[in-house]
């Protein structure tokens, strides 16, 4: 078997913070595991507290961030992975530069969870609106920084219009016309 036989993939979630990037991969999840599938789930706020450790919010710093996800996303899809990346990922070049390394050895699905400020504002799950409107947290995506949304992504999603599950089904859907994920078996 040489390494294009074993289909691995890389699902990159990208959004604004409450978005609903993590609530829509965590549906995902279990379906591609229920499909025996391999899944690892690289998460913007767990890798802030282990491999990108340290790392603050500046341009610079979030181009790490991506980096390295990147990087460890491509390595575990040359291996048939199927790997779901949630993280704002703000910067165009930066996502590029992820989806090249991804696609030397599988293929990259971009997920464009797409939801306005105010709406995200509105739900402020963790409470960081309120603060970065406050001032309190500096360069905070949407309202203080900027973010770039993908201009072809694979996947559209807009979490306003749309109910998670369905969302969900819509990229399961999408995963399968590919050939990424063995169809629903339907008894
Ligand atoms: S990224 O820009 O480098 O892709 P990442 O997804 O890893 O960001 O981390 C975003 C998470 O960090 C947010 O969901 C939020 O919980 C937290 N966070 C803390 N400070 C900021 C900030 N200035 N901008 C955006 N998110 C922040």
């Amino acid at each position: 078997m040489t390494e294009n036989d074993r289909n691995g993939f890389t699902l990159w979630f990208t959004g604004l913070s409450g978005a609903g990037k993590t609530t829509i991969a965590e549906l995902v999840r279990p379906e591609l595991e229920r499909r025996g599938l391999l899944v690892e789930w690289l998460d913007g706020d767990e890798v802030r507290e282990h491999l990108s450790k340290g790392l603050g919010f500046s341009k610079e710093g979030r181009d790490t961030n991506i980096d390295r996800i990147g990087w460890v996303a491509s390595r575990l899809t040359r291996h048939g992975a199927a790997v779901i990346v949630s993280a704002i990922s703000p910067y165009v070049e930066a996502r590029g530069k992820a989806r090249k390394m991804v696609e030397q050895h599988g293929t990259f699905v971009e997920v464009f969870v797409d939801a306005s400020v105010e709406e995200c504002a509105r739900r402020d799950v963790k409470g960081l609106y309120e603060k970065a409107f406050r001032g309190e947290i500096k360069e905070f995506t949407g309202v203080s920084d900027p973010y770039e949304p993908p201009s072809s992504p694979e996947v559209c999603i807009e979490s306003e219009h749309e109910e998670p599950h369905a969302s969900a089904a819509r990229i399961l859907h999408v995963l399968e016309e590919r050939e990424l994920i063995p169809a629903e078996v339907t008894a």
